[in-house]
């Protein structure tokens, strides 16, 4: 058999859409890399938080420029092939995922400079294809050539009912259904109409509106948009 053609592929789409959940999958059916950029701008965002760079809402961007080139982001395996995210060697994975993080890093993601740093590190790890990469402006900006680009959506009260679900699995008993509403469509507008680099969709994206499908529903759908693009390159 003809050994297929390596390529890149790019999910973007709104927060709580499953997007890395079907990367993921994605990247290991294909025995391919895959790369969590919103986990770069948390681990960002955990640095200045240990550092003391934040003052409330407030970032010493002077401070921050000077020290980004000196921050390494790295991803490794762990011992179930999962990748972790690792800050100047040490493994930050489950800490880039607190409400600490969560509640900033937006803040972060927002800022010109950063966002240059963390496309230029990506677009390297990029070049030697074979690679799944999911974040908001991969499509759009990190990789505008990418073979395959994927835009994912879902109503924001199906987005919500998942991040509840999610939030009562792990024993958090008060957050109600509509805090959790409210937050979604929050980020939604703060990602959306920001300045740098906006969530939003690449003229030739193909959507994938998951709100009424199951993950065996999706994962099958990726890959038969992955066949069909590899099939006619
Ligand atoms: O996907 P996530 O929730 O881990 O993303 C965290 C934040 O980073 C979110 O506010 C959107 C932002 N982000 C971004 O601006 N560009 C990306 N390529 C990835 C994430």
């Amino acid at each position: 058999m003809k050994r297929k053609k390596r390529i890149i592929i790019a999910i973007d789409g709104f927060s709580s859409t499953g997007k890395s959940t079907m990367a993921k999958a994605l990247a290991k059916k294909l025995n391919y890399a895959y790369i969590d950029t919103g986990a770069m701008y948390r681990a960002v965002t955990l640095y200045c938080l240990d550092n003391g760079l934040f003052d409330g809402d407030i970032v010493d961007e002077e401070k921050l420029m000077q020290v980004l080139p000196a921050i390494t982001i790295t991803f490794k395996p762990n011992a179930e092939g999962r990748s972790e995210t690792y800050l100047d060697g040490r493994n930050v994975e489950s800490e880039i995922r607190s409400m600490r993080v969560s509640d900033k890093v937006s803040i972060i993601a927002a800022i010109g400079f950063v966002r240059r740093e963390m496309v230029r590190q990506q677009q390297a790890m990029g070049k030697k294809k074979g690679l799944v990469m999911d974040g908001r402006d991969i499509g759009t900006v990190v990789f505008p050539q990418a073979e395959m680009k994927v835009f994912v959506t879902a109503s924001a009260e199906v987005r919500a009912q998942r991040r509840f679900d999610e939030l009562r699995g792990k024993g958090d008993t008060t957050t109600t259904f509509d805090e959790v509403l409210h937050n979604v469509t929050e980020r939604d507008r703060i990602d959306s109409t920001r300045a740098e680099s906006p969530l939003r969709q690449a003229e030739d994206a193909h959507v994938l509106d998951n709100s009424h499908m199951t993950i065996a529903e999706q994962d099958q759908w990726l890959l038969d948009l992955y066949n069909s693009i590899v099939d006619d390159n």
